[in-house]
C-alpha cells in the first residue's frame, strides 16, 4: 500500500494481542465487546494526544497551583451504526463528556455500495475534533459516505477509527478525504469476492450484537 501523510497503523503488541483474540470464531459476544472497547481506548489514547486544553486553577492541600485539563467541547463521537456503537464506550473511557451522533449506514450486499438511513449529530460539532468510529474498514465506502456527511455539517478536524482496514479501504479513504486522519489498529491482506476482509473477524456487527 502506498505511504499515506495521515494514515496511521498501529502495530502496538497490546493492540495485535486483543486483535488476535477478537478474530477468533470461538470468541464470545461478550468478550467481543468488551476487546472492541479495550482496542478502541487504547487507539483514541494514541491519536488524540493532541486534543486541545485549558488551563485551570487548582487549590492542593498546599498551594493554588495552575493545571492543564481537556478543552470543553474538545471532542465528539460518531459511531457508523450498526458496528461503531461497539467502540463508544472504549471512547467515553478517556472523555466522558464526549456527546455522540449517529449515522446509520449499511452496505447494499450485492453492489456493496453505502445506503444511509439515519444521521442525528449534536450541535457545536463542527467546533470539536469528530471522531469517526467503525470497526471495519473494508471497499471504504461506508466511511468515505460518513465522512461527506460530517463535512457538510462543517467538521474541520475528523479522526476515523477503525480496528481492521483493508488496503483497499485506506486508499480510497485517504484518496478521497485527505485531510482526514485515518487510525487502523490493523492493516488486513485484502477483500474477498463478496467484500469481506481477510482474514478479517467475520461480520463486526453480528459478532457484536449476538444476531447471527
Ligand atoms: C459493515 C461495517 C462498516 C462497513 C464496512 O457494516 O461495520 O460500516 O460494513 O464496509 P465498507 O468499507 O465496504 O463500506 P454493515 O454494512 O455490515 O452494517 P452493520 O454495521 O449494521 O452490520
Ligand atoms: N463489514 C464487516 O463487518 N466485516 C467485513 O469483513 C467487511 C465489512
Amino acid at each position: 500500500m502506498k505511504n499515506y501523510e495521515n494514515v496511521t497503523i498501529f502495530e502496538h503488541p497490546l493492540i495485535q494481542h486483543k486483535v488476535a483474540i477478537l478474530r477468533d470464531e470461538k470468541t464470545s459476544t461478550k468478550e467481543f465487546r468488551e476487546l472492541v472497547e479495550e482496542i478502541t481506548t487504547l487507539m483514541v489514547y494514541e491519536a488524540l494526544k493532541d486534543v486541545p486544553t485549558k488551563k485551570v486553577m487548582v487549590r492542593t492541600p498546599l498551594e493554588l497551583t495552575e493545571q492543564t485539563m481537556v478543552a470543553d467541547n474538545a471532542v465528539s463521537i460518531v459511531p457508523i451504526l450498526r458496528a461503531g456503537l461497539g467502540m463508544v464506550n472504549g471512547v467515553h473511557t478517556l472523555f466522558p463528556l464526549a456527546r455522540v451522533g449517529h449515522i446509520g449506514m449499511y452496505r447494499n450486499e450485492e453492489t456493496l455500495q453505502p445506503c444511509e438511513y439515519y444521521c442525528k449529530l449534536p450541535d457545536g460539532i463542527e467546533n470539536s475534533i469528530a471522531i469517526l468510529l467503525d470497526p471495519m474498514l473494508a471497499t471504504g465506502g461506508s466511511a468515505v459516505a460518513a465522512i461527506d456527511v460530517l463535512k457538510k455539517r462543517g467538521c474541520k478536524d475528523i479522526r476515523l477509527m477503525n480496528i481492521i482496514g483493508a488496503p483497499i479501504g485506506v486508499e480510497t479513504v485517504a484518496e478521497a478525504h485527505p485531510d482526514v486522519k485515518i487510525y487502523v489498529s490493523t492493516l488486513d491482506r485484502q477483500l474477498n469476492d463478496v467484500g469481506y476482509i481477510l482474514p478479517g473477524l467475520g461480520d463486526a456487527g453480528d459478532r457484536l450484537f449476538g444476531t447471527k
